[in-house]
């Protein structure tokens, strides 16, 4: 008796049929399957985990000059460091205690506590939203190229993530993004101002995305905000769906302490702090969360220094034809072309760490460099003329690269 035979008696009369007609082939193809039960047997997660992408950020090695990943290139606040001192043995053996912080964070931002939960970074933050607001069919929606946790986040709940492309000068799409809002929308994230390009959207364009999708939560990731000023943090009290982002990581200093924030209204929060954990916050971070939001002195002179080296980066590199977009972060994209990975790699061997964005949408050949302190500013100029001399770069490669247009979908790195 053959195993298709003996397959027989469980196996749907369509299927059967087609066991029959097909000769052996089907049969074979039984046989090999079977042939590999016990690895079918093994523990699969759900569906959506298998598919979701995975972010691998370019972590390893990074004792050099950090101009890649956006963060503080200095250090926090004194008056944070001073807090952290304070910290005794035993500090560190109580679970943390999120509210009385998020109390006082709220109130240096002009909310109630319950308008506010506080994060494991903004990273987590998306992370919660995805987990809060969206089932298997609802639609995300979302404008590239932009932070890659967003695709993480949303892919782990469903299928339905929705993409606006920019076109090359990246700035926000805004009747193209209105039109992809449909009914089945549910979370809308809007980074502002966005990564890799550093553009912003304004707020009256923000406010109109969230009346146009009432069924919808609008979230405004204000991760650059300090190197910025426009905010709709002042709106969280009055529109029912929009929640807002910040990060203690860029201009605060704090990335290692992994420390972020949602505003919203308190429905919409409270939605959210159900799904988060109650410790998801380290007892360091919180201890220093109080100094960080209070030293608005030094966040100025951070900002200040941001902005200086911000324009003589822009300046430079106009200098040099290097084409690069107005931004309002604490980085820049620079269009160097077809010898993007040389130049990162030659940056490298100097000690200088950028980021290659040439696998985001649109990006080809992009690069992108953090802002940081003067002597920083200079030594990443310093290297980056000697870079672009070693691999014979010339203007015409970036200006050669204004005939490109946005690519749409490609693989993220
Ligand atoms: C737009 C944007 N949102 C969020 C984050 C992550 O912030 P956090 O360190 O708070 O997780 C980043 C980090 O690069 C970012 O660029």
């Amino acid at each position: 008796m053959s195993v298709a035979s003996k397959l027989a008696k469980g196996i749907p009369q369509s299927l059967l049929e087609e066991l029959r007609s097909s000769g052996g082939t089907l049969e074979h193809e039984i046989l090999h399957k079977l042939s590999h039960l016990p690895a079918m047997a093994e523990v699969q997660p759900r569906k959506r985990v298998l598919e979701m992408p995975e972010y691998h950020p370019p972590l390893a090695g990074r004792n050099a000059l950090r101009l890649d990943f956006n963060e503080n290139t200095i250090a926090p606040s004194p008056r944070v460091l001073a807090k952290m001192r304070e910290i005794t043995a035993e500090t560190l053996t109580i679970y943390p205690e999120r509210q009385a912080v998020e109390e006082i964070v709220a109130q240096a931002h002009g909310l109630t506590a319950e308008q506010v939960l506080l994060t494991n970074g903004v990273d987590e933050a998306i992370h919660l939203m995805a987990c809060a607001f969206l089932d298997e069919g609802d639609e995300a929606l979302i404008c590239t190229p932009t932070f890659f946790m967003y695709d993480v986040s949303v892919a782990m709940m469903t299928s339905g993530l929705v993409k606006v492309q920019c076109d090359d000068s990246f700035e926000f799409p805004f009747e193209r993004f209105l039109d992809a809002i449909t009914p089945r929308t549910k979370l809308i994230i809007v980074a502002s101002p966005n990564n890799p390009t550093g553009s912003t959207i304004s707020r009256e364009h923000l406010l109109a995305i969230a009346e146009a999708a009432p069924q919808a939560v609008l979230m405004v990731d204000e991760a650059y905000y300090h190197f910025h000023g426009d905010s709709v943090m002042s709106d969280v009290g009055s529109i029912a769906n929009i929640i807002v982002a910040r990060t203690f990581s860029k201009a605060y200093g704090l990335a290692n302490l992994r420390a972020g924030m949602l505003c919203g209204p308190k429905r919409l929060i409270d939605f959210v702090r159900k799904v988060s954990s109650p410790y998801n916050v380290n007892g360091v971070a919180l201890a220093v969360l109080p100094e960080a939001v209070a030293d608005q002195e030094y966040l100025n002179s951070y900002t200040t220094l941001i902005h200086q080296g911000r324009e003589r980066v822009q300046e430079t590199c106009k200098q040099w034809g290097i084409r690069t977009w107005p931004s309002a972060a604490n980085f820049v994209l620079m269009d160097i072309g077809a010898k993007h990975k040389l130049l990162v790699d030659a940056m490298r061997r100097r000690g200088v760490l950028l980021r290659d964005r040439s696998a985001d949408p649109g990006c080809d050949g992009y690069v992108r460099i953090t802002i940081g302190s003067e002597q920083q500013v200079t030594a990443g100029l310093d290297a980056l003329r000697a870079s672009l001399d070693e691999i014979q770069w010339t203007p015409a490669e970036s200006v050669l690269a204004q005939g490109r247009t946005a690519k749409g979908e490609r693989d993220y790195e």
